[in-house]
């Protein structure tokens, strides 16, 4: 298969954990005889430097001319400490998600039994969740008027939805859920606001097209109590921009570590696959930055982009083997953990791709066959 990727590094341990995604991905290409060919382009705080913008047109160009996208992170202290900065690096990630009509987040949101223990959370709880979030991306208060008044000293951001933006994504999520537990849940805020009100009585107009799924709807409050509280009761959560973007950081820790989570962006174009971590200039440069979660990014990139379920099933397993053998990146170490595995960002990567020595191994740890099914 011949194919072209572009690798957007971005910032902070963007850059630091994109090139281990990379390097899984070229092994993938001379296992099993694919020719990737990888560009790169710039986005976020390193394009603004560059050319005053955070999604340069030249970076737009390349991502609509390319196959499939890997991406990092953006971000930089110098803006989360001045408000008043008007040219921001997440800017580019938004214009990158409406511009290529990114709709739909992909969280899934799947522990490794390996890290039962990395998280916060007790193992009886979270033994056995599996949980697929569809993030709605391109819409909600992200994207609503913004703006300030009366000096300067009222500001505003409209929480906003339109029929079809609703109907689209619960489509595919209805869709997903039909291939597992065949349970949707609905997060919104409809006791208070009217686009929630919207969301959900779409939501149920969907809901009807697909008698053989189950339909709850929760408020988002309670969502977020519920999702530590018993994690396995919930299948697929489909939920906005804004509240998708808060669950899926609490969710993360279901998983052990935001180290670990893959994300998925697709929609009318081209499949962006992304870490849901952020830029994490705390560990910038330090080389410890959990690698897992690009590695896994690249994974999805394979099943659902390319329909490439082996290489797919390759990686995921590689990352599990390793895990198995005791190897963990800082966030992810316990008490339990032999110092000396205690790897670097670059050693994890290399464990990884060594793990990928066998082709044809089995490919059903994320279950992202079914996602793809899902989202076609
Ligand atoms: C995410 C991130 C972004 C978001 C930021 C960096 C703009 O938190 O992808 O979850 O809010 O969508
Ligand atoms: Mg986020």
């Amino acid at each position: 298969m011949k194919k072209k990727i572009t690798i957007l590094p971005g910032d902070g341990i963007g850059k630091e954990v994109t090139a281990e995604g990379k390097k899984v991905l070229e092994k993938i290409a001379v296992m099993f005889n694919h020719q990737f060919e990888f560009d790169e382009a710039l986005i976020g705080h390193d394009a603004i430097e560059a050319t005053g913008l955070p999604l340069p047109d030249e970076t737009l160009h390349q991502l609509r001319n390319c196959d499939a996208i890997l991406f990092g992170a953006v971000g930089h202290p110098k803006y989360d400490n001045d408000p008043t900065l008007k040219v921001r690096p997440e800017q580019g990630l938004l214009k990158m998600r409406k511009e290529l009509g990114l709709y739909a987040n992909l969280r899934p949101i799947k522990l490794f039994d390996e890290l039962l223990e990395a998280s916060s959370i007790k193992s009886e709880i979270l033994k056995g969740s599996d949980i697929l979030f569809f993030r709605e991306l391109t819409g909600d208060v992200y994207f609503g008027e913004k703006g300030r008044k009366d000096g300067g000293n009222t500001a505003y951001d409209v929480m906003i939805y339109q029929r079809f933006e609703i109907e689209r994504i619960a489509h595919k999520a209805f869709r997903a859920a039909r291939t597992r537990k065949k349970k949707v849940t609905s997060v919104d805020k409809a006791n208070v606001l009217e686009s929630s009100r919207l969301w959900r009585e779409v939501v149920q107009d969907i809901g009807r097209l697909y008698p053989d799924v189950q339909l709850e709807h929760q408020f988002v409050d309670s969502a977020a109590m519920k999702l530590i509280q018993n994690p396995r009761s919930f299948d697929v959560v489909l939920t906005g921009n804004l509240f998708g973007d808060i669950l899926t950081d609490e969710a993360s820790q279901i998983a052990g570590s935001m180290g670990m989570l893959a994300s998925a962006s697709v929609g009318d174009t081209v499949g962006l696959y992304e870490p849901i971590h952020g830029s994490a200039h705390d560990i910038t440069g330090k080389g410890i930055a959990n690698p897992l979660a690009s590695i896994l990014s690249a994974a999805l990139l394979l099943d659902i982009s390319f329909g490439l379920n082996e290489e797919s099933g390759t990686v995921i397993k590689a990352v599990e083997q390793t895990l198995k053998q005791g190897y963990r990146t800082a966030d992810i170490a316990d008490s339990k953990t032999e110092k000396s595995k205690i790897l670097t960002t670059r050693e994890m990567g290399k464990r990884v791709i060594e793990q990928m020595g066998t082709p044809g191994m089995d490919p059903t740890a994320l279950n992202t066959a079914k996602v793809v099914a899902a989202t076609s």
